[in-house]
C-alpha cells in the first residue's frame, strides 16, 4: 500500500488526513502551526514532520491542501520546502485552489526533480470529505492521475481526469465562479423575501423545494441565511480568493465575466465588513446592512 504524508491540517486537510489514517495510508503530517500537527498526531498515532522537506523525504506520496498561492509556494519552494526533499518517482497531489499558472510552474519544477505532480482541487465541503463523497478534478499526466486516484478514492466519490496540468484548476474555477454568483443571488432574494414580509418557511420552501433553480447549494445555504448561522463550511476569504483567480484568468483570456466580477465585489465588501472567516453565505449581512429603512 502507498504511504502518504499530508501538509495542511485546516478544515479540509484535517478530515482528509483522518480518512487516510483510518484506511492505513497516512504515515505523517506537517502543518505551519505545529500545535495542530501535534494534536492530530497524538490523536491518530502518526508522525509529525518538522518541515515539508523532511516529510517529502519519508513518503512516496505528498498530499498538500493549504490556503492560497503564497501558502503553496511556501510549503513547496521555501527553504525547507517539498522540492528540497522529494524522492525520485514520488507523487505530489496538490489539492489547494490556486492559480493554474502557479500550479503548472510547480509541476514543472517537481518534474525536474524526478517527481510527478497533479493539481487536484476539490468540489464539496468538509462535510462531503467526512462522508467520503467529494468530487476531485485532476490535471496531470495519465500515470500521475492513476496513482493519485488510488489515494483520492479514499475520500471522494467522483475522481475525474480533466486534462494536463492546470486543467483540474480551470475546471474548479468555472465551478466556483458559478457557486459564488449563485450564493450572492440567493442572499439577495432571501433579503428581499424577508423585507416583503414572507415567512421564513415560505422563503425556505420556495428556494429549496419548489423553485426550478433549487439545488444542493440552496438546500445548504438558505437555512444558514434564514437562521443567521454563519459557522464556516467554506470561508468568505476563500471564495473571494477563488473569484479573484476567476477574474484574473478571464482577463488573461479576454473573456467577459460580469457575474463573477460583481460577486467578487460583494465578497470583498464582506471581508471589509469583518466577515473573512465566516461562511461565505454571510454575504447576506452586507446586503441587510444596506437595506433602506425608509420605504
Ligand atoms: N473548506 C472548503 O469547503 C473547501 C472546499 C473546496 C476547496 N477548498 C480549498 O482548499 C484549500 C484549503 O481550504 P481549508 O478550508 O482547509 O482552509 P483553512 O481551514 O483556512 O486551512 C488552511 C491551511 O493552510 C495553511 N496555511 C495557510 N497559509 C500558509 C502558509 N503561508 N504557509 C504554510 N501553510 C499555510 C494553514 O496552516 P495554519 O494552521 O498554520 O494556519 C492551514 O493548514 C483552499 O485552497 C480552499 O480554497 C476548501
Amino acid at each position: 500500500m502507498v504511504n502518504v504524508g499530508l501538509i495542511g491540517l485546516g478544515t479540509m486537510g484535517w478530515r482528509i488526513a483522518k480518512n487516510l489514517k483510518d484506511d492505513g495510508l497516512l504515515i505523517g503530517v506537517f502543518n505551519r502551526t505545529m500545535s495542530k500537527a501535534i494534536k492530530f498526531a497524538e490523536e491518530n498515532k502518526v508522525n509529525v514532520f518538522n518541515n515539508p522537506a523532511e516529510l517529502a523525504r519519508n513518503v512516496d506520496v505528498v498530499l498538500s491542501i493549504v490556503s492560497d498561492d503564497d501558502a503553496v509556494k511556501s510549503i513547496m519552494l521555501g527553504e525547507n520546502g517539498v522540492i528540497n526533499g522529494i524522492k525520485q518517482g514520488s507523487l505530489v497531489i496538490e489539492m489547494s485552489t490556486i492559480s493554474p499558472s502557479t500550479s503548472i510552474e510547480l509541476a514543472n519544477k517537481i518534474k525536474e526533480k524526478g517527481g510527478l505532480m497533479v493539481d487536484a482541487p476539490i468540489i464539496g465541503t468538509s462535510i462531503l470529505i467526512e462522508k467520503r463523497e467529494a468530487v476531485v478534478l485532476i490535471g496531470g499526466e495519465r500515470e500521475a492521475y492513476e496513482r493519485a486516484y488510488e489515494v483520492v478514492k479514499h475520500f471522494a466519490r467522483y475522481v475525474v481526469h480533466v486534462g494536463p496540468n492546470g486543467y483540474g484548476l480551470y475546471a474548479k474555477l468555472i465551478n466556483n465562479a458559478l457557486l459564488g454568483s449563485y450564493v450572492a443571488a440567493l442572499a439577495e432574494v432571501v433579503n428581499l423575501g424577508e423585507a416583503m414580509g414572507l415567512s421564513s418557511s415560505v422563503i425556505m420552501d420556495v428556494l429549496t423545494k419548489l423553485s426550478s433553480a433549487r439545488s444542493p447549494t440552496s438546500e445548504l445555504k438558505v437555512p444558514k441565511m434564514i437562521n443567521n448561522d454563519f459557522t464556516t463550511q467554506f470561508a468568505t476569504k476563500h471564495m473571494r480568493k477563488d473569484l479573484d483567480l476567476v477574474n484574473k484568468e478571464a482577463s488573461r483570456l479576454g473573456v467577459p465575466v460580469p457575474m463573477a466580477a460583481l460577486a467578487l465585489q460583494l465578497y470583498r465588501m464582506s471581508e471589509a465588513d469583518g466577515l473573512s472567516d465566516d461562511d461565505f453565505s454571510a454575504v447576506i449581512k452586507i446586503l441587510k446592512r444596506r437595506n433602506s429603512t425608509q420605504r
